[in-house]
């Protein structure tokens, strides 16, 4: 089973990085064939809203989103991996989210054409961290998600999301939540 990881943190082998490799790590287990992509290497521009994508599905810039495209629609399982900044997930996570309109749009047209064939196996998945233990830190990353999977045809798989980390090694710390992050990438496969 194709998973495609996105690592949207600018921090190498920080805490969500910590975390993400966890939950690969049970996911490989289980059988998943992982690719890991680091957004911040992409360049991905923000999207332009100039509509292009409405009557095709496609997107009109070309950068490397382009080859992204192709790779989200094979894959049975997407993990986006991102702390929290500001309530939300990093600009580089939401600049892909945000390019994923034409896939939006695709959807919408295949679907009026009577085209769109739903595959309920396929599946995301949002790994976050964040510094405070706020009630609602989680909310706008969990909705940006949950809007962005739909757009890539995929059901929501739900999170791992961790408060309390900030400093870069803090993550690698947390034994215990590493374990419990491996199990949930394992049943993020079934
Ligand atoms: C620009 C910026 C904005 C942030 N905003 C929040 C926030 O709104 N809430 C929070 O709990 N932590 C916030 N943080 C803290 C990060 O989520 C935290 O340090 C996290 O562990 C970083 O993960 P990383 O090691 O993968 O980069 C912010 C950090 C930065 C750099």
């Amino acid at each position: 089973m194709k998973v495609l990881a996105l690592i949207g943190s600018p921090r190498k082998k920080g805490n969500t990085e910590t975390l993400l490799r966890a939950v690969l790590q049970g996911a490989e287990a289980a059988g998943g064939e992982i690719a890991l992509i680091r957004l911040c290497d992409l360049h991905i521009q923000p999207c332009i809203g100039c509509g292009g994508c409405d009557k095709t599905g496609e997107c009109v810039l070309q950068d490397d989103m382009q080859a992204m495209y192709p790779k989200i629609l094979e894959s049975q399982r997407v993990i986006l991996a991102s702390p929290i900044y500001f309530y939300g997930i990093t600009a580089q996570a939401k600049g892909f989210v945000d390019r994923c309109q034409a896939l939006w749009n695709r959807k919408r047209l295949l679907t009026e054409k009577g085209e769109w064939r739903k595959d309920p196996t396929r599946k995301g998945f949002l790994v976050t961290v964040s510094a405070t233990h706020g009630e609602r830190v989680f909310e706008g990353a969990i909705l940006t998600a949950k809007y962005a999977f739909d757009a890539m045809g995929m059901a929501y798989g739900g999170e791992f999301a961790v408060k309390g980390m900030d400093g870069r090694g803090d993550m690698a710390k947390d034994a215990a939540t590493l374990a419990r992050a491996e199990e949930a990438g394992r049943k993020f496969m079934d």
